[in-house]
């Protein structure tokens, strides 16, 4: 029987980790599943919402970290995890995605002598003034399994000189939560609440902090989305971290005057997926949202200067801009007046990669 740790403490993390404690749970005979939530976000929307609509059962321990500086969050992480780890002996930890709580115990699994297996591995953007790239290459020099959501991953870590047997191209774990849940989605009323046509609108999120934490950048982009607003009613999400910002640039009053421009509450994870997937565009800094755009082939415009899923452009419906107010407003003129682009679904985006890592992680147990 193996003791599995699985770890998640923001919201992307939420929906890669229900597919497989769903799967884990499948094998008892196996397979003696944790689920550790870090806290690292603790706001309703941004963590009750996701375990209610994946169904995901609480977790055993709630290490309640909440928010502070990177190294704070970080350190605060490893000191309670520890203890966790000491408690449990589990055989493996299993961390997904590239947040602080990813690293944070990484990093106290390896060095208490527990095998880690990073679920999304191998992803870079090459540009390390994102957080989340410096906790992708700690996380992946330090995993003893690297599970990787596409064949650029494998590429990306062969080049760091990884050892080709620790790597395990097994597909995109948030596809699996995808499929899983369009069905359930089609029951929500968000459309109705926010009075918007099917393929009509489109939606936007927007929170990493090289958009947001610069005035002149945010700024910038609102101005894109005054054009964007003339054209098609745009719904915008707001995550706590932008509405920080919102109030602390005194934006508000501007964004209030712009008359097809919906701001609203971070929604829950059925909700988004029945707003995006009816969408006519989506504008977007996360990177989950370029990937399930890709899959349900809506055309999505990413606010960023590069992106570690080169295979969303590649094959699917993304494009990069950046954060340049006139190529957004460009970009985004083609994308509501222009046809569809052509796009392909990249391997192993099938729905089913759960089951393909647990076996992975029982094989290396073996
Ligand atoms: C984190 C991840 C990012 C991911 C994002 C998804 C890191 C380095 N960043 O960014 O990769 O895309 O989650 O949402 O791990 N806050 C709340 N309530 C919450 C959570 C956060 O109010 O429940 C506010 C706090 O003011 C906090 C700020 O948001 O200081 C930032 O939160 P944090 O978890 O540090 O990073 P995110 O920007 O959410």
């Amino acid at each position: 029987m193996l003791r599995i740790i699985n770890v998640a403490g923001a919201r992307p993390n939420f929906v890669k980790i229900a597919p497989l404690i769903e799967e884990m749970r499948r094998r008892p005979k196996l397979i003696q599943p944790w689920l550790v939530h870090t806290g690292q976000h603790y706001d309703e929307s941004m963590s009750d919402a996701f375990f209610d609509d994946l169904q995901i059962p609480r977790p055993d321990i709630n290490l309640d970290i909440g928010s502070s500086s990177h190294a704070e969050q970080t350190a605060r992480i490893m000191l309670a995890f520890e203890r966790v780890v000491e408690d449990v002996r589990p055989d493996w930890v299993v961390v997904v995605g590239d947040v602080n709580t990813t690293l944070a115990a990484s990093l106290v699994a390896v060095k208490l002598g527990v095998r880690v297996a990073h679920v999304e591995a191998g992803l870079r953007s090459r540009d390390r003034m994102m957080p989340e790239e410096i906790n992708r290459l700690v996380t992946d020099a330090i995993a003893d399994l690297l599970l990787t959501p596409s064949r650029d991953a494998d590429e990306n870590l062969l080049r760091e000189g990884v050892a080709p047997a620790k790597i395990r191209f097994v597909g995109n774990v948030m596809i699996d939560a995808l499929h899983r849940n369009l069905d359930r989605a089609r029951g929500s009323q968000v459309l109705e609440r926010f009075g918007l046509a099917p393929k009509q609108f489109a939606a936007m999120t927007l929170h990493r902090p090289s958009n947001v934490d610069d005035r002149q950048t945010f700024e910038g982009v609102i101005g894109a989305l005054e054009a964007v607003t003339e054209r098609a009613p745009l719904i915008f999400p707001v995550h706590p971290r932008t509405r920080r910002r919102i109030e602390e640039f005194g934006l508000d009053e501007r964004l209030a005057r712009m008359p097809n421009l919906i701001l609203t509450e971070p929604l829950g994870y059925l909700d988004f997926l029945q707003l995006y997937s009816n969408s006519r565009l989506v504008l977007t800094d996360s990177g989950g949202i370029q990937e399930e755009t890709t899959v349900l082939g809506i055309p999505c415009l990413t606010l960023r200067h590069n992106t570690e899923r080169p295979i969303t452009v590649t094959e699917g419906t993304n494009v990069v801009v950046g954060n340049d107010p006139e190529a957004i407003r460009r970009e985004a003129m083609a994308a509501l007046d222009g046809p569809a682009r052509a796009r392909r679904v990249p391997e192993l985006w099938d729905g089913k990669t759960a089951p393909r890592i647990v076996d992975a992680v029982l094989e290396a147990s073996s």
